[in-house]
């Protein structure tokens, strides 16, 4: 049976969007992957994180960002005072592309009706991207060489949802410059995060 995006629609708890995941062949992603990498951290949280796709490692422990790429976001969050378990972080796609390949659109298509209902059900504040394909999700016409560390607003959900784009950290934790860059736009978060509740 294929799930569908009714179904998705109505699941009224991450883990019943855990358990759509779970039995999902939407694309053919399943056929390799090893486990379902759906999200973590709070229920409750400000700030929603959205990278690209599992990696090697996330694909075999089942959690998003706890390889190098993840240190990096840690030491990033602790920059700002914050934690994983204060934030909330999920992929485009929810299944590993074998050998790290970029998501195809048409499985970053496939699988958006669960990070929509996630981000519903989690409600953030702050929508922030982790590079471009999580950019280009919601906006495929920003190039992030341009976009990063700009704010972006769209009505979403009923309401106003505000958005930060920014570098993927794989992408600057080996050049030396990006890494600079990426930490000088992450350092506009709590600002950005007052100038909305104060509106
Ligand atoms: N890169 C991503 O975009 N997501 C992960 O979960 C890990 C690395």
């Amino acid at each position: 049976m294929q799930i569908t995006d009714e179904q998705i629609d109505s699941a009224q708890s991450i883990a019943e969007i855990a358990e759509l995941v779970s039995n999902c062949q939407r694309c053919s992603l399943y056929e390799t992957k090893t486990m379902d990498v759906v999200g973590v951290g709070s229920d409750a949280a400000e700030i929603f994180f959205i990278g690209e796709a599992p990696g090697k490692k996330e694909d075999l422990e089942g959690e998003p960002f706890i390889g190098a790429a993840g240190k990096f976001l840690n030491e990033l969050l602790s920059t700002i005072g914050l934690e994983r378990k204060d934030i909330y972080i999920a992929n485009v796609l929810k299944h590993r592309p074998p050998n790290n390949r970029d998501p195809k659109p048409s499985e970053a298509e496939i699988c958006w009706p669960y990070l929509r209902r996630q981000i519903e059900l989690i409600n953030p504040t702050l929508i922030i991207f982790l590079g471009r394909h999580a950019m280009n999700r919601f906006f495929p016409e920003l190039k992030i060489s341009e976009a990063h560390g700009n704010e972006f607003t769209k009505q979403m959900w009923g309401r106003d949802q505000t958005f930060l784009a920014l570098y993927h950290p794989a992408a600057a934790m080996y050049n030396g410059s990006l890494r600079e860059t990426l930490k000088g736009d992450f350092a506009r978060i709590p600002e950005i995060i007052k100038t909305i509740k104060t509106n």
